[in-house]
């Protein structure tokens, strides 16, 4: 049988075919880690909607090394501890009930539909901002240029940040994606070491101004928290690390994604420009077919059957959302872009009690940056081929050059 390998450049090149073979041919497949020197206890892949959907809404998969588990052996020994997985240990995705339902009743208050909706017009005139920097260049890149400062600007005010700190905190941000991508080498996880360190004390210094000062911020609502919600100094410190990676890493490659499969696409393109209110299902589709988080880990609490395969307490399983958001089971004509599709319950949002907190923003941001960058840059083309990232577990456009006419 063919053997998947996640470090098979063919494979991080274009995922899709393989996903497909899989789905096929072992959609619940028995192989070596996905990071080198995890413990190999047996490590599962899942590629088929129903499985994956099926694991991501079972509690007897779960993030964490939890009680359930005490006896074996954690994943990263003590002696050997890291700061940025101190810091890791802090976030809501690594948490389970309590103490996840607790850090999640505090956020999801922050990041309701109705909050959402009061930020589009800042989110608007921010991307509209950039624009009148862009366009008249004549030629940008919708990465680096747009996307990017974008969001990285509306999650970094949200939680307090000010915007002269950004080139700094952007750097964090791109060493913090390395790291969480499957497979960082020792360089990589020095320089998350280093920033978790230097980002931890950023943020502290912060803190402590909020507290003598309070503004209408996160970090200072997250320390105001009281009672039963109340969090330590460092949870504060590593909810907002965590908000700021989560915030807008993946939100820059739904918007690039988006602009490449409009622009592969101008049928679609048209429709969409003629009917706007599809933009939120547009959104959707751009998630489903370029899923910016392609795959996510759980371990099994307890044996599990999971596709006719007994998936052992303790044993890992990566869950391929990007293959699920592809499985023809569940999405006729799976590779078709199809920006009307109904319905569109694709994953690559999560499912369960890890749904991702910032959706509403993330499709706002999305649908908001997409159509001001159709509606301000007529008739745009690719300047060069489009470039993916090599990494796995997040996957995106490294650049999108594009020249236009201004509209
Ligand atoms: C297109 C953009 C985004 C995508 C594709 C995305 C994807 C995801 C996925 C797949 C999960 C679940 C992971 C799992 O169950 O293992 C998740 C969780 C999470 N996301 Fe997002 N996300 C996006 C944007 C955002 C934004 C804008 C924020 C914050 C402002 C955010 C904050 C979070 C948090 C805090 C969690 C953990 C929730 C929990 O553990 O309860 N995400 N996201």
């Amino acid at each position: 049988m063919d053997t998947f390998d996640v470090f098979d450049p063919t494979f991080r090149a274009d995922p899709y075919p393989v996903y497909a073979r899989f789905r096929a041919i072992a959609p619940v497949y028995r192989g070596r880690p996905p990071t080198p020197g995890d413990h190999d206890t047996g490590w599962w892949y899942l590629f088929r909607y129903a499985d994956v959907a099926a694991v991501l809404k079972d509690s007897r998969f779960g993030r964490a090394i939890g009680p359930a588990l005490d006896e074996l052996p954690p994943p990263v020994p003590p002696a050997e501890r890291e700061p940025f997985w101190d810091m890791y240990a802090h976030w809501t995705l690594a948490l389970e009930p309590p103490e996840h339902t607790r850090q999640r009743t505090l956020l999801n208050r922050a990041f309701t539909a109705r909050v959402v909706d009061t930020l589009r017009p800042g989110i608007a005139a921010r991307a509209a901002d950039l624009l009148d920097g862009l366009a008249p260049r004549g030629r940008f890149d919708v990465v680096a240029d747009y996307a990017f400062p974008l969001t990285l600007s509306v999650i970094a005010e949200l939680i307090g940040i000010p915007p002269r700190d950004l080139e700094r905190v952007k750097e964090w941000s791109l060493t913090i994606a390395a790291v969480l991508d499957y497979k960082p080498t020792w360089d990589v996880m020095a320089a998350g070491n280093r920033m978790a360190r230097e980002f931890g004390v950023y943020l502290a210094e912060i803190a402590a101004a909020r507290r003598a000062r309070p503004a209408d911020d996160l970090i200072t609502r997250l320390q105001a928290a009281g009672g039963e919600e109340s969090l330590s100094q460092e949870e504060v410190i590593a909810l907002c690390v965590m908000l700021l990676f989560a915030g807008h890493e993946t939100t820059v490659n739904l918007i690039a994604a988006g602009a490449l499969l409009l622009q592969e696409d101008p049928a679609q393109a048209a429709l969409l420009s003629a009917r706007p209110k599809l933009t939120d299902a547009a959104v959707d589709e751009f998630l489903r077919l370029h899923s910016p988080i392609q795959a996510t880990t759980r371990i099994a609490y307890a044996d599990v059957n999971v596709g006719g395969h007994l998936i052992r307490r303790g044993e890992s399983a990566t869950l391929l959302l990007g293959s699920a958001n592809r499985d023809p089971a569940a999405f006729p004509d799976p590779d078709r872009l199809d920006i009307a599709r109904r319905p569109n319950r694709h994953l690559a949002f999560g499912r369960g009690i890890h749904y991702c907190l910032g959706a509403p923003l993330a499709v706002a941001q999305g649908g908001i940056a997409l159509r001001l960058l159709f509606e301000r840059c007529a008739q745009w083309r690719m300047a060069t081929a489009p470039s993916w990232s090599e990494t796995f577990g997040f996957r995106g456009l490294t650049e999108l050059q594009i020249t236009h006419r201004s509209g």
